[in-house]
């Protein structure tokens, strides 16, 4: 039984923290990761390299095996029906370029309508902003309050007849807050709109069923879930997939090909265009398991216990703000904030002086952050494999910028 303390004991699973001592709260860029995940990279390239889903031969077979069995992996994961509606992709970022260019060329025309919360990461808001250009359709932002809170008035508001994509983050990287899925799948189910979930913030830190959630589509990276980086999956329902042109073109997405025409591969094949990261998608896999073995919701309990220290923690500090809801069960790990009169940069360079690893600036969310009213922030990022005293040697460390910095009322 894995009870809060005892995930202390999973740190040693990460060869990373025998040299760094440094507190690491910047996880929403990126995990770090146990050495299975490691040697499950490292033996397939020792074991099992070559070309997968290409040769006839055993080792070509075997790589193929192991692509499919991490595939599999990856559905089981996420309850999608099928493998062939995971496609691997290099990371989140392609995986939404690849739904937002494929199904809005198949299915928009001028004057629809795409609609995008304005809390979106970069990755998930200028491919769709691209597409719509391409197509001539209309951007709406669905806007949220001060707090990152979507309004069901909102909601309806924003999504229409004329819509036909809604591109939602599940969880936002600054603000932390879980988006409404079911108010929004709904609204635009009923509009006759599909939606785009990017799960990039929320896969990696709460259970994921895609078909309760009933989206449309799924983003999400390996890198922010303990696996290697340059993989990345997009999930899409079948018969949504089977109606889409390709993305990329190129090598093992073909049926056949002649002078003058082309007929494209069965899903999953179809889009994923070239050689595949193997060793990474094998690494994805070997991170699932990890996943399995501690359960995905204790992981949830820990980082929302975490969450709660480091939020009463950072509360209590005259001068500093958090961003986004007053409610710390509202921040799933990710406690963006400022400090009054410090620079974003100021503090991370203070907070790094102290041994502890935060980002600051934009976070690739500049439309959130002009919405908020705030030109930067200050972000830490939980794990389940950070420390009680991580957080406390964070909150001890915030508590002395403004002090740092030279002004005397603290
Ligand atoms: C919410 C969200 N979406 C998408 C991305 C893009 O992820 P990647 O850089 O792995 O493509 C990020 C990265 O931080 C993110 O936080």
């Amino acid at each position: 039984m894995t009870n809060n303390n005892s995930f202390d004991a999973h740190r040693e699973d990460f060869p990373i923290f025998s040299d760094l001592k440094d507190a690491y709260l910047d996880n929403a860029a990126t995990s770090h990761k146990p050495y299975s995940v490691i040697e499950a990279e490292q033996t397939f390239y020792e074991r099992y390299n070559s070309n997968p889903l290409r040769g006839f031969y055993p080792l070509s077979l075997e790589a193929t095996n192991q692509v499919e069995l991490a595939r599999d992996k990856v559905r089981g994961f996420i309850n999608a029906k099928s493998t062939k509606e995971i496609i691997f992709t290099k990371n989140a970022t392609e995986s939404i370029n690849t739904a937002a260019f494929s199904f809005c060329t198949g299915n928009l025309k001028r004057g629809d309508k795409i609609v995008v919360a304005v809390t979106e990461h970069h990755s998930n808001m200028l491919p769709w902003r691209s597409a719509a250009k391409l197509i001539g359709a209309d951007i709406e932002y669905l806007k949220c309050n001060n707090e990152g809170e979507f309004t069901a008035e909102e909601i309806n508001r924003c999504i229409d007849e004329r819509t036909k994509v809604v591109a939602v983050g599940i969880v936002s990287n600054v603000t932390g807050r879980t988006a409404p899925i079911d108010l929004i799948v709904q609204r635009a189910h009923q509009a006759g709109a599909v939606v785009f979930a990017d799960g990039a913030q929320s896969v990696p830190h709460m259970k994921t069923d895609v078909q309760a959630l009933d989206v449309d589509f799924l983003a999400f990276s390996g890198h922010k879930m303990l696996a290697a980086m340059g993989v990345g999956v997009l999930y899409g329902k079948e018969e949504i997939l089977d109606k889409m042109p390709p993305f990329l073109t190129g090598g093992e997405m073909i049926d056949s090909v002649t002078l003058d025409e082309v007929t494209y591969a069965q899903l999953p094949s179809k889009f994923e265009a070239g050689t595949l990261n193997a060793a990474g998608i094998v690494s994805l896999g070997t991170a699932i398991d990890y996943y399995n073995s501690l359960d995905i919701e204790k992981i949830r309990q820990r980082e929302l216990l975490l969450t709660k220290r480091a939020f009463e923690g950072l509360s209590a500090i005259p001068n500093v703000h958090i961003i986004g809801s007053s409610d710390h069960t509202d921040h799933a790990g990710i406690l963006s904030f400022t400090v009054d009169g410090v620079h974003p940069h100021d503090v991370s360079e203070i907070l790094s002086s102290d041994g502890i690893c935060i980002r600051a600036g934009h976070h690739c969310a500049q439309p959130l952050l002009a919405h908020l009213g705030v030109y930067a922030c200050s972000r830490a990022s939980l794990m389940f494999y950070n420390t009680e005293n991580e957080i406390d040697k964070f909150i001890s460390s915030v508590s002395t910028i403004r002090q740092r910095m030279g002004y005397k009322d603290v």
